[in-house]
Formats: structure tokens, sequence, C-alpha cells
């Protein structure tokens, strides 16, 4: 966008400090301009006047403070609120009865449950109490790993209200993932519950809990809501009942009040290298953004149902499942089980159920979904769809063929968006009806959201199309503010290689019109069913194995997955049994860091290309993953170039 007229438009067609969020919706592609011109003109005048619509106990002095060479960024400076009044009290008290989550268990015959905003604003109450009790203080923080029970939002909910940090671990991680999410960020409490269902599956939460907390001496309780009744382990000096911790406790928390740039949470989220890191979002800049951004995207209006599939342990269901809904006062469907539990049709048999209205899910899903016959969508009455939304990867044609035409019926709107864990909201998407779609482009940034494009030399590619590398030049309210316990890192990863500018690590094209379409990662983080994996740590399991030497892990396209990872080993001793030392290989992954990140392919190889400098050549290998060997480049400085030809014969003979 230029900057070419100071003057706003917008201030000027609508009073600034309009009193509802509402106010702020997107209905055509006026508004849009409207807000994209004056985001992009005064930003701060544009997100402040969002952010006065929300309840603040203290109005902020500066609406932005940042300085990217440090990098610092501060929104809504000295402000002071607490984002559970807005997303709960708020409407406990002028909407009691509207739903706020209605919770569909993972077997379709027990019941649903619904929770209104009074009964969830009380619920959450009970356990900030609770928490209260066991010492839970302002700025502590709290590991919760549970499965997709409403338990879980009420966990999340309460921290925020007691000002204390939650840092959500997805519940498919391994026991060693865990441990180093809490000791990363010194956690005192950790919740979770006896077990997780998952289809037709049990995941034994507790167990692996009580597995990781022998090497996290910073843990004093370990509160555990019962949902599975097996049988589990009880310390009794660390270990407390839920429903012991609430019993007589009362329905009623009066909220900590925090300062705007207070930590909310900590998420952690894969790197490229080394130990993942923990993502810190604050209170003020998230709850304006999100809230904003999912009333806009999702179009959401008062008597809709929004149903977004995600787990809460990733940044989209803190961002559009927890936060970004109930701040709009929205009803939202929450669901404990997996696409394919009793069968295929579940995703759709929920739909038609509780007549959901925007539907938000993954590619990934997506594909596996379409893969199906399609009676298991055709059973189902789907009229109540109004908007489809795709996130966590790019979306390839054929899946958002079958969307748009299987479940949209040819006519819904598709929002593909594009953003991450670091962004802690939707960045890039078309609006709904207002704004034009395009498969497989996520399309406009949204407003506040100055993106471009630079070529591999950093130049910035002034014309329509381009090619290169994303890069995001101004802040918006919900960046991440830091890596937990390593800023250095955060400007190294994010700030260091173009000057003043966010780096995703993402790729992008753009099209005549200024539509972008995000080509995917940059870096050697690889996304497998919607999860970052950084290759890096896959090996370091890997290595660990007595007998491999080294290895290397890339990804290469899967089709229902995206992406799916190879392995390349060398071994000490080839005549071994390569197929158990392959499933030990897949043990080891899947005891650090979870079984998704069990590598599709492990091949076994005398060496890897290497560099004279001694790095491995990963450009090559991915050629190799990608069956793409005649275009193997220049392979003649390799310190062993013999071993292409080798690699190359060996893929041919598993072929
Ligand atoms: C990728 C998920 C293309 C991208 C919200 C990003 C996407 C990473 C899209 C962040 C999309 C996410 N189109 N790529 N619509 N959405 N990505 O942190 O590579 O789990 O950098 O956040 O997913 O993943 P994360």
């Amino acid at each position: 966008i230029t900057i070419d007229n100071k003057k706003n438009l917008y201030i000027e067609k609508k009073n600034i400090f309009m009193k509802n969020l509402e106010d702020y919706k997107i209905k055509n592609l006026d508004d849009f301009n409207n807000q994209r011109k004056m985001a992009a003109n005064e930003p701060e005048l544009f997100w402040s006047g969002i952010a006065s619509t929300f309840q603040w106990n203290k109005k902020w002095k500066n609406t932005l403070k940042y300085d990217w060479s440090i990098p610092n960024t501060e929104w809504f400076v000295e402000g002071k609120l607490n984002i559970t009044e807005n997303c709960l009290d708020r409407y406990a008290k002028s909407n009691p009865d509207k739903k706020a989550i209605i919770w569909e268990a993972n077997d379709p015959n027990e019941d649903f449950k619904v929770f209104t905003y009074k009964e969830l604003l009380d619920e959450v109450c009970k356990f900030s109490n609770g928490l209260k009790r066991i010492g839970v203080k302002k700025g502590d923080r709290i590991c919760i790993y549970m499965p997709m029970i409403p338990e879980l939002t009420i966990a999340v909910l309460a921290c925020a209200r007691v000002g204390a940090i939650h840092s959500v671990v997805f519940a498919g991680f391994s026991s060693v993932a865990l441990a180093a999410r809490i000791n990363d960020s010194s956690c005192s409490v950790i919740i979770t519950s006896d077990g997780g269902f998952r289809g037709n599956k049990i995941t034994p939460l507790k167990k692996i809990c009580d597995q990781a907390l022998k090497n996290c001496p910073t843990i004093k309780n370990c509160i555990v809501y019962k949902r599975t009744s097996e049988k589990i382990d009880w310390f009794k000096n660390r270990d407390i009942w839920w429903d012991d911790l609430i019993s007589g406790s009362p329905d009623k928390c009066e909220p900590t009040i925090m300062n705007s740039e207070d930590t909310l949470f900590i998420l952690y989220t894969s790197g490229s290298t080394g130990k993942p890191k923990g993502m810190v979002h604050t209170c003020g800049g998230y709850m304006v953004y999100t809230a904003y951004t999912f009333m806009n995207v999702f179009q959401y209006s008062q008597n809709d149902v929004y149903w977004c599939t995600a787990d809460i342990g990733w940044i989209t269901g803190h961002s559009y499942m927890v936060y970004g809904p109930l701040l709009v006062g929205a009803t939202s469907v929450h669901f404990e089980g997996v696409p394919s539990y009793p069968d295929w049709g579940r995703f759709w048999q929920v739909c038609q159920k509780h007549k959901v209205n925007q539907f938000y899910t993954a590619p990934t899903a997506i594909r596996s979904l379409a893969k199906q016959p399609i009676d298991f969508v055709n059973k189902y009455n789907l009229s109540s769809l109004s908007v489809l939304g795709s996130v966590g990867e790019p979306i390839n044609l054929e899946a958002w063929e079958w969307y748009y035409r299987n479940i949209g019926k040819g006519k819904l709107p598709i929002v593909d968006t594009w953003w991450q864990t670091e962004t802690g909201g939707i960045m890039i998407s078309s609006i709904p009806k207002v704004t034009k779609q395009k498969p497989t482009y996520a399309t406009t940034p949204l407003p506040g959201v100055n993106a471009e494009i630079v070529d591999n030399n950093g130049n910035l590619i002034e014309e329509s199309s381009a090619e290169g590398i994303l890069l995001i030049n101004f802040p918006w309210p919900s960046i991440a503010r830091t890596i937990y316990g390593d800023h250095d890192r955060y400007k190294n990863v994010y700030f260091s290689a173009y000057k003043n500018k966010y780096f995703p690590g993402d790729g992008a094209l753009r099209d005549e019109n200024g539509m972008y379409r995000i080509t995917g990662r940059v870096d050697d983080v690889v996304i497998v069913s919607g999860h970052n994996l950084g290759t890096a740590p896959i090996e370091n399991s890997i290595n660990e194995h007595p007998k491999v030497v080294e290895s290397a892990v890339v990804g290469y396209p899967h089709e229902i997955k995206g992406n799916a990872l190879m392995a390349f080993i060398i071994l000490y001793d080839k005549t071994d049994d390569n197929e158990s030392i392959k499933k030990e290989i897949n043990d080891l992954i899947s005891n650090s860091i979870g079984p998704i990140a069990k590598p599709e392919k492990v091949i076994i190889v005398s060496g890897l290309p290497k560099t004279r400098s001694g790095k491995i050549m990963r450009r090559i290998l991915r050629k190799f993953a990608n069956n793409d060997m005649e275009n193997l480049g220049d392979t003649s400085t390799l310190l062993n170039p013999e071993i292409v030809n080798e690699i190359e014969n060996t893929l041919k003979s598993l072929n």
C-alpha cells in the first residue's frame, strides 16, 4: 500500500472511537479498502480505535512503541486489562445464556456438553480459585498437557484470569518433549488428565507426565482431571485431583489486572535447529488482533456456530478456538476426537448436528477426507455452512477443489489463512464475499499487515508479480515479543536476515493483482500433517542410536500428509539387521519428540553428500527425496561426489 494520503479517510467516514468491535466488521470492499488504507497510513489510530471497544482497567499511554533493531515491540503501552474479563465477564453479564462452547465427545454416543458464557465464567473462576489455593501467582508458568476436553479451555482461561502464564503442550508429544518444554520455562504446576480418548485409542497422559516429571524439578503440583478412568500411579505430595481442587471453590474470582505487555502465554514451536522455541505472547495486542481477525476472516455473525477442528495445543487452537471466538462472544464447537472415528463421516455428521456455519480445518485433514468414498459427505446435510477455512500449510489445488466442490457445493467462500505461531493471528487471507479468492492463494494481507517479497539477494521486488521470500515490514499487535529466555535467538531467527524486517521463514509468490501464494518453508522446518517439525531435533534423536554414525532428514511431498520425512542414515556396521534398526530409530524418535515425527522412509547409505567444509548438502538429499534425480545441479564440488550415484542406486533399488 502506498502511504499517499495522510488524511484519514476512515475517520472522516466513521467515528474512530466506535463503540463496538462489530463496527469494525468489514462488510464490503469499501470497508476493506478504507481499513487497509487507514491501517497503513495511521496504524496507531486504527488499532487504538479497535482496542477501545474492549474493556480496559486503565487506558494505554502509547499505542505502539517499537524498535526492530533490538528487536522490541510494545502495543497499548501501560494499558491495564485482564483478557478473561473481555472473553467472559462481558458476555456473562450481557448475554449469560449464550452458548460459548458446544463440546462434542470422541464417542458420538456420549452426550455433547454446552457451556454458556455464564457457566464458562463460573467454571473458570472455580478453577482460578483452585489454582490460587495451591499458591499459583501472577507470572508463574503453568504447563497444560490435556486432551481436547472443556477442562483444557477452562484451565487455559483460569491461568489467564490469575495472571499465570500458560504453556500448553500438545497431548501427542512424548514425555521427553514434554519435560524439555516444562524445564525450558521452569513451570511450577502441570495440569493433565488420567488419559485422553482419540478415536479408538487412549493416550495415557498421566503416565507420560509421570515419566516426564522425573526430570522436572520445578514442578510442585500435578493437577489431574479424570477423563478415561484408567488406572494411574499417584504421588500424594504432588498430585491433586481436579475435582478435589475445585471442591468448595467459589464461582467468583476477581481477575488479576495485567499490563498490556505482560506475558499471556508461551507456546512452543519447532525451530530449524536446536530446542523448541517458546514463543511469548502478551495480553493487549494479542487480544485486539485475534478478536478483530476472527470476526472479519470468518465473517462471524452473532447467531452463528463456528467450528475449528484444530487442537488447543497449537496456535490455531489458542487464537481461533479459545481467545478470538470468546472475545467476539461467539459460539464454538470443540471436538475431542478425530475425523476418522467412528467413520470418515464424523466431521460432516458434527456439522449437521450442530448446524455449523463456519468450518475451519487443515489441508492434511481435507486430503485424508477426499480419499474416502463421497458418500461419507453426501449422507449429511451441510446446508448450514457459509464459510470454509484452511490453515497450517499450503493447500494444493486438488484438495482445494475437493473442498470447494463437495463441502462448499461450488458456492461457499474458502479462506486460506496464512499465519504462524509467531504471528499470533491470521496475516494473509481473503475476506469471504468481500475480497476475491483464488485457489491455492492465501490472497490479500489483512489491514495492518505490510507484506513484501524480496529476492534471494534481499532486494525488494517492487513489481506486483514477484517470487521470493516473504517479509513483514511493520509491527502488528499480536507479533510474538520474544523467545522465552532467549531474546538473542529471537533476534537471530526473525530479525537478522533482513534489517528491521520480520522474516517468517516462508517463500511466497505474488501475482499481478497483488495476491499472495505461500510456497512453503525456506528453512529446515518441514510441515508434516500440519505439524511443524524441525529436521535437526529428529536427526539428533536418530544419532542417539548406538549403531548410527550420522543422519540427515529431509521433507518431500506426500499425498495426504502434505510432506513426509525421509531419513538418510549411515551405520557403523553395514551387516546389521536393517529392519530392526529402522524400528529402533522410529522408537527413539517417538520417545524423544512424538510419533508425528517418525520418518516415512529410512534409507541406509554409506555416506552423505558433503561440502568441502563438511556441511551436509541437504539440497541434494531433498532432490533425491523428491525423486528429482535429473536436476541434482553441480555435484562436482562435493567432498564425496561418488556418494551421489550410490544413493541414487539405493533409492532405485527400493522403488
Ligand atoms: C505454514 C499455524 C501456506 C507456513 C497457524 C507457516 C501455511 C507455518 C498456511 C506456521 C497457509 C500456515 N498457506 N502455508 N494458509 N498456514 N502455513 O506455527 O509455512 O503451526 O510458516 O502456525 O505453517 O505453522 P504454525
